[in-house]
């Protein structure tokens, strides 16, 4: 799984280091749980601004999930998100990753 995370001015402004630091967290914890689908990997990339937020007003900050580009993207969303895919049993531990992160 590949996630890109804007750093430009405006996501940094709206959160995107605190989206960041929880991927970090998530990406170093994530691979010893049990459950984890194995192939799952978790890549992420830090991107300049995308674009996004200079076509359209409130879209800060943005996350893109293999080639899908969530706007006004939460730190819970992603994690919901990446959780889903990393686990063959969709009754995974998000809330206790949750409140690791
Ligand atoms: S700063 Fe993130 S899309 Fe422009």
């Amino acid at each position: 799984m590949r996630i890109e995370v804007c750093v430009g001015s405006n996501c940094t402004m709206m959160g995107a280091d605190a989206i960041i630091v929880s991927l970090e967290n998530l990406k170093e914890t994530i691979l010893e749980k049990n459950g984890i689908r194995p192939d799952f990997s978790l890549e992420i990339e830090i991107v300049r601004c995308l674009g996004e937020c200079k076509n359209k007003q409130s879209v800060s900050p943005v996350v893109i999930i293999d080639g899908v580009v969530h706007h006004n993207a939460s730190r819970e969303e992603i994690m919901s998100v990446i959780l889903d895919a990393a686990f063959e049993c969709h009754d995974h531990q998000f809330e206790t990753l949750k409140d690791n992160n």
